[in-house]
């Protein structure tokens, strides 16, 4: 297993962190502070050095600084030994600049997957509440993170599914109808589509029982959880639903069935968790899909992803959080990032894991 750290942090002008140096610890660090201090922003900062962009706001000029012109972000990683220095540069004209030991990059795709992160926070809660397209981006980034070519077939797929949606919208305002040029994408539209639902298909079998692991041993119980893939390309060819669809779409002047349709559902003793899990059975659904995140990309690129808790501890009754501190001291994690407001609180739980750690007040 390849080692991954960081060791340094220095942060100008990100958000409400002005100007903030950190020598980590590489074990634990825990960002601790009252409510709007910036833990949250630090953690943020972590995640833009290792994939090129802020988890909560991806526009990324407005986590600039209000006051300031342009923002900095510096990170010394240790990965298996060698020593990588990160530079995230960010400008008010929206302009950003990713430099890896000082040689900027000329495409930020590239810089994905160098230095794997798994998040857990709060806004998490949007994988439950809101709509599919939360979930398709859960889906598609963890495939992604170890599967390039999954990820080409997704932008190429959507590059001609907007195709085929203008085209129809062209039908639509023309009262005109072409069927051939129509097919010509609904041929390509199934030769990259298809692959995505295969992909999927094989990624949930594997993710499952990763997931239900990380559920049973956090809850300590056994409250029946399942995630499930789904999607209409289960039971019909995706040639045949496109030309079944075919008036609906003309109609709708969108493509009504596809890959970009499918979701994931998520229950609890056979129930949408949406609706029939507490809040904290829906936390630990949640914290369970991320460990899982984390075995996928620790087992696919053998290394130890950098895990970013923002406020775990809260909503969580003792014996799952007790259970969280035991995942810790078992070494399948490499180095963690905790937030919490109560600095007492944090560190009494710290102290039970007998890993070094670090405390930061900000
Ligand atoms: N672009 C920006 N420029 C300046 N300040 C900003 C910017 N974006 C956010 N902030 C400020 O950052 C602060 C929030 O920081 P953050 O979310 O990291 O807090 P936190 O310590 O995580 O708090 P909590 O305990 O409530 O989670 C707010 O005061 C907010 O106004
Ligand atoms: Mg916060």
């Amino acid at each position: 297993m390849k080692e991954l750290f960081l060791n340094k942090l220095s942060i100008v002008n990100y958000r409400n962190l002005t100007g903030t140096d950190f020598d980590l610890n590489n074990n634990i660090n825990c960002f601790v502070g009252n409510n709007g201090v910036g833990k949250t922003n630090a953690l943020d900062a972590i995640h833009f050095l290792a994939m090129g962009k802020s988890y909560t706001n991806s526009i990324s000029s407005q986590n600039i600084n209000h006051e300031a012109s342009f923002s900095m972000i510096e990170g010394i990683f240790d990965k298996d030994g060698k020593s990588l220095q990160i530079q995230c540069h960010l400008e008010r004209d929206g302009k950003k600049t990713i430099k890896r030991n000082r040689k900027a990059y000329k495409k930020i795709a590239d810089h994905v997957g160098l230095i794997p992160v798994v998040v857990i926070s709060p806004t998490d809660i949007d994988l439950i509440s809101e709509g599919s397209i939360v979930r398709r981006k859960f889906l598609d980034r963890t495939i992604s993170q170890s599967d390039k070519k999954y990820l080409n077939n997704l932008v190429t797929y959507h590059r001609i599914l907007q195709q085929r949606n203008a085209l129809l919208k062209h039908f639509s305002s023309t009262n005109s109808f072409d069927k051939d040029t129509l097919s010509t994408y609904d041929e390509k539209l199934v030769q990259f589509g298809n692959p995505i639902h295969e992909a999927r298909k094989k990624f949930i079998k594997t993710f499952h029982p990763l997931f239900h692991n990380r559920y049973q041993f956090i809850s300590g119980n056994h409250e029946p959880v399942t995630v499930s893939y789904e999607s209409k390309l289960d039971e019909h060819s995706f040639k045949t639903l496109l030309e079944e669809s075919l008036q609906k779409d003309r109609m709708l002047q969108y493509t009504s069935v596809g890959p970009h349709k499918d979701d994931l559902r998520f229950r609890i003793n056979d129930f949408p968790i949406k609706k029939f899990g507490s809040q904290g059975q829906q936390k630990t659904f949640l914290i369970a899909l991320k460990l899982a995140q984390f075995d996928i990309i620790r087992n696919q690129m053998n290394v130890l992803p950098i895990l970013l808790l923002d406020d775990i501890f809260d909503k969580l009754d003792d014996s799952r959080v007790m259970q969280i501190i035991n995942l810790v001291n078992d070494d399948s994690f490499g180095q963690l990032f905790v937030t919490d407001t109560n600095k007492e609180r944090t560190e009494n739980m710290i102290k039970e894991t007998a890993q070094s750690y670090s405390i930061f007040n900000l």
